[in-house]
């Protein structure tokens, strides 16, 4: 398939990378290609610097989310979630009307330091306003709660068994997603219905913030035993 992953962070190079390797065939989006690739500064969480992972991955090619989005059959939201709907604007409404969205990204804000707060939540969340926003397009929730190495590759964890989540209006759309996800090594995918349900996936993140700090590490995952 041919999938575009918007963001160049450690997320969109995590997924981006599996998905090459799986067979796809992988645009990563970005605002500004000629600042992005000239990046030498490793990002907030003292990751590399994109250019490092582009040279180790010469066959996904860099475009500008417009371009990126333009020629994918899926796309798939990596951004910053305050940025989410710019970057999603940018990308343009008729190269994401009748695709399948999956959004990963979290609304997370940082203005006022550790830990982040939602800046939605309870009675909207950011799935949601992305596909108010972008009636065309299917969007599908999703590995929003997981740290982005085991998004790609649960089997680093209990051998994979531990849950993910899909939320979205489109059934279609949201097998098209586990399909994905089971490619990745996911097993226990859990449709927890339509979009507003992303609701519940993004107000995990307050828990899981404390996890990480409680455990001193992100590689632990949620698992839902019945
Ligand atoms: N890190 C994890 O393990 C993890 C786990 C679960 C969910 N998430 C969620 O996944 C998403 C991506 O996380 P991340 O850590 O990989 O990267 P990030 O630093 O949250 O986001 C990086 C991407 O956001 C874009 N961006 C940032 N500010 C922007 C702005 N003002 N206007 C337009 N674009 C902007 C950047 O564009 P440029 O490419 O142009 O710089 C870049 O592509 C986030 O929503 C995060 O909450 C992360």
């Amino acid at each position: 398939m041919k999938i575009a992953v918007l963001g160049t962070g450690i997320v969109g190079q995590s997924v981006a990378a599996r998905l090459y390797q799986l067979g796809h065939q992988v645009t990563v989006g970005t605002r500004d290609v000629e600042a992005t690739t000239a990046h030498t500064e490793p990002d907030r969480y003292g990751n590399p610097p994109f250019p490092v992972w582009a040279r180790a991955h010469p066959q996904v090619r860099l475009a500008t989310f417009a371009d990126a989005a333009a020629e994918a059959e899926l796309v798939v939201n990596a951004t910053a979630g305050d940025a989410s709907l710019a970057v999603l604007q940018a990308a343009g409404r008729e190269n994401l009307a009748g695709k399948v969205l999956l959004d990963i990204a979290n609304p997370l804000d940082n203005s006022q330091g550790f830990p982040p707060t939602l800046f939605v939540k309870d009675t909207d969340s950011l799935g949601e306003q992305i596909q108010a926003a972008f009636p065309d397009a299917k969007v599908v929730k999703a590995l929003n709660t997981m740290n982005s190495a085991l998004m790609v590759e649960p089997g680093l964890l209990a051998g994979g068994d531990h849950s993910v989540f899909v939320a979205g209006n489109d059934a279609g759309a949201k097998k098209t997603v586990t399909d994905l996800l089971e490619s990745f090594g996911h097993r226990d995918v859990i449709d927890l219905g339509d979009i507003s349900t992303a609701r519940g996936a993004e107000m995990l993140l307050p828990i899981w913030i404390r996890l990480f700090g409680a455990l001193g590490t992100p590689m632990f995952q949620f698992k839902i035993v019945r």
